[in-house]
């Protein structure tokens, strides 16, 4: 593409580190054993994989043994809550999540209770924070798991999920946390947290697509889950395939770039998304969709009235002018190719249209504050262009 890009969707995916494609590529070249060869070559492709687990396991505080690699965070999520619900189901049927959750939990949920599982959807407030008595009201004697995502992917919103874990714990009810996007930005110490379950996903947190992990506690309170993909057994039995060597190895060290630099990352990020907001909201009829003290660092969810989001985000990436082609999204990028409003901004009480109004921008740690400079005048100068259009003459 000739057009310079400001990318503002980092939420969406982000950029592959430089660092990350570097340890990666003798993986993808010379180094392309099977991980599980038992000649010299295969070794190292074993050793890699080994250091990236513990590259992982480091970043969120849990050992080694109790990581699993799968292809990204729903593969992840849907090994989670199917395996608590085969593997659990004596005990109950009933399962408790957000209706703010991404698909990956609301479709795998959805799909349990075809197969007779009960699910509660609690509902979050204005804000996006869901209101913990809420939990408490929703336990039930048969409930086998609370699954509670950390950081929303639309609006960043953060759940307090260290206080819904020990209620979920407290009615036995395991606890599960959806943290792709919290993962590499906060920190994160699972056995602190009191998770049992939490899933990520490399392409969030500046790695390859295609790969991603499932935390399963193994210390006190061990969780045992049955397979979802069968075949030759990798993975403890768990995620059968031959192993993504190249992938894990990224994770692993984008799991480790990421501990040593997420507290630069968040002063740097921060400062370009307060600055960003700040202006946009200036902007006659806007107002910020989220709780603004519970929030991740690079994400701010904008309505702009009487704005359709869809024609903003075309108008940010015109081909025709020789402006910058600016990247945001309004829902998340999964669904993108709905017509329906975003979920989660209709949880938070919006109306239709002002959900189609709302744009996300999520900030990465390559943005630039000359790109921020450039966005919030030409966002400007595309919000004014678009009102004009409705306004009558
Ligand atoms: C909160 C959240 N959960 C799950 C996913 C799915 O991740 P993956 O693309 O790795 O399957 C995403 C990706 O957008 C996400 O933002």
């Amino acid at each position: 593409m000739n057009k310079q890009v400001i990318y503002l969707d980092n939420n969406a995916t982000t950029q592959i580190d430089e660092r990350v494609l570097d340890a990666m590529m003798p993986f993808l070249k010379d180094n392309f054993a099977n991980a599980n060869s038992t000649h010299l070559f295969g070794v190292e492709s074993h050793e890699a994989v080994k250091k990236a687990r513990r590259q992982v396991a480091d970043l969120i505080s849990a050992e080694t043994n109790e990581m699993v690699f799968t292809s990204g965070a729903t593969e992840a999520i849907n090994l989670a809550i199917k395996g608590v619900a085969e593997n659990y189901e004596k005990k109950g049927k009933h399962i408790i999540t957000v209706s703010t959750e991404h698909y990956a939990v609301l479709d795998t949920c959805k799909y349990l209770e075809t197969k007779g599982f009960e699910v509660t959807y609690l509902p979050v407030a204005n804000d996006g924070l869901i209101n913990i008595e809420d939990v408490k009201l929703a336990l039930r004697h048969d409930t086998i798991l609370v699954t509670v995502m950390y950081a929303n992917n639309e609006t960043g919103v953060l759940q307090n999920i260290q206080e819904i874990a020990e209620i979920a714990h407290a009615a036995d009810a395991y606890f599960m946390t959806d943290a792709t996007q919290a993962v590499g930005k906060i920190p994160i110490d699972v056995d602190n947290m009191g998770i049992d379950l939490m899933c990520m996903s490399g392409h969030k947190l500046y790695g390859p697509k295609g790969i991603g992990a499932l935390y399963i506690r193994q210390r006190n309170n061990r969780i045992k889950l049955p397979a979802l993909i069968h075949g030759g057994g990798h993975e403890r039995g768990l995620r059968s395939g031959t192993l993504n060597v190249p992938g894990i190895v990224g994770l692993g060290a984008a799991c480790a770039i990421a501990k040593k630099e997420m507290r630069q990352n968040e002063q740097h990020i921060k400062a370009l998304r307060d600055y960003l907001e700040n202006e946009l909201l200036q902007i006659e009829d806007t107002s910020l969709n989220g709780n603004k003290k519970h929030r991740l660092y690079n994400t701010t969810n904008i309505l702009f009235k009487d704005v359709d989001s869809d024609a903003m985000i075309m108008g940010l990436s015109n081909m025709e002018n020789d402006l910058p082609l600016i990247a945001v999204s309004n829902g998340s990028a999964c669904t993108s190719a709905s017509i329906e409003p975003s979920h989660v901004l209709t949880a938070m009480g919006l109306n239709e249209i002002d959900s189609f109004s709302s744009i996300r921008f999520s900030i990465g740690k390559f943005s630039r504050i000359e790109q921020i400079y450039i966005t919030i005048e030409v966002v400007k100068k595309c919000i004014y262009e678009l009102r004009e259009m409705i306004l009558p003459i």
